[in-house]
């Protein structure tokens, strides 16, 4: 009966065509690979690629088996360096760095890489890409800093990008303060006073007590007034 749940709890979440090639395991071994799949956000065929018994190499399922050694690893050096038993310590799992994906990037780098890369155009597309697939797990971190860390580092060199990336976090943080501070840096960048000085006030229609906002629209002011 037990092992009967499980085998229906097990179809439930990997439907059973992506199962085949890998063979009906044991109600342990199940509930480990269930686990694991989860964990990278993939079904069993994303290792288990080989047809049983055919002895073809399956390329991710070694990657996995190193993963797993890695993480004896790194728990028995946790457990030394912390002082607690393995039942004590908090455990690292493959949940823990992989968050249901399989190459474990933080977003801002992610989308970095594709602003350096390809564009903010493109950069735009994919958050929006990722945000509609991924909100709401703990894949990426979809609040408001994400967008604003990655448009404070190219708002120097490349101020147009990172005013497509901060019109992008407002739309969906529309009460994002800070984004619009960022976004006041990034006209500065330009030279566009008045669209920065509008951001500001923006910002501190948000929040009217916020004093660095003040202080650079006062300094925004005072420095068109002497020109
Ligand atoms: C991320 C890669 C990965 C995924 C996804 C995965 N497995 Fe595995 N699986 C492995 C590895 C690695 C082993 C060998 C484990 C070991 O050596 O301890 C294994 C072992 C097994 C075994 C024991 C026989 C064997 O091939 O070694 C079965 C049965 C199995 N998996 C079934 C599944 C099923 C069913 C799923 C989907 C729910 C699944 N696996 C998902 C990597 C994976
Ligand atoms: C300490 C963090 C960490 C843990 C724990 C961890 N991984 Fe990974 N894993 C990574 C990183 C980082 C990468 C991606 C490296 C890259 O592609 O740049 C990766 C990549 C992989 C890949 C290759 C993905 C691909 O297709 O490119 C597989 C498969 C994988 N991990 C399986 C596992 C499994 C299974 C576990 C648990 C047994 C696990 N990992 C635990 C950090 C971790």
């Amino acid at each position: 009966m037990k092992a009967a749940a499980r085998t229906l709890a097990f179809a439930a979440i990997a439907p059973l065509a992506t199962c085949l090639r890998a063979q009906v395991p044991p109600a342990n071994v199940g509930a480990r690979m269930q686990e694991i799949s989860q964990a990278l956000g993939v079904s069993c065929n994303y290792c288990h690629t080989a047809e049983p018994g055919s002895r073809q190499p399956e390329p991710k399922k070694e990657i996995a088996r190193a993963m797993m050694a890695m993480m004896r690893d790194l728990n028995a050096q946790i457990e030394a360096a912390i002082g607690k038993t393995a039942a004590e310590a908090a455990r690292v799992e493959c949940v823990t760095c992989h968050r249901g994906v399989v190459t474990p990037r933080q977003l801002a780098d992610l989308v970095m890489q594709t602003v350096r890369e390809k564009g903010a155009a493109r950069a735009v597309e994919q958050y929006r890409d990722l945000r509609s697939r991924y909100y709401g797990r703990q894949a990426y971190d979809f609040g408001e800093d994400t967008l604003i860390d990655v448009a404070r580092r190219v708002a120097d060199a490349r101020p147009d990008e990172a005013i497509a990336l901060l019109e992008l976090n407002l739309e969906f943080n529309p009460q994002s303060a800070r984004s619009y501070m960022a976004l006041a840096h990034a006209y500065t960048r330009k030279i566009d006073d008045a669209s920065a000085m509008a951001a500001l006030e923006k910002a501190l229609e948000i929040e009217p007590d916020n004093g660095v906002a003040r202080g650079q629209l006062e300094q925004l002011k005072s420095y068109h007034r002497k020109r």
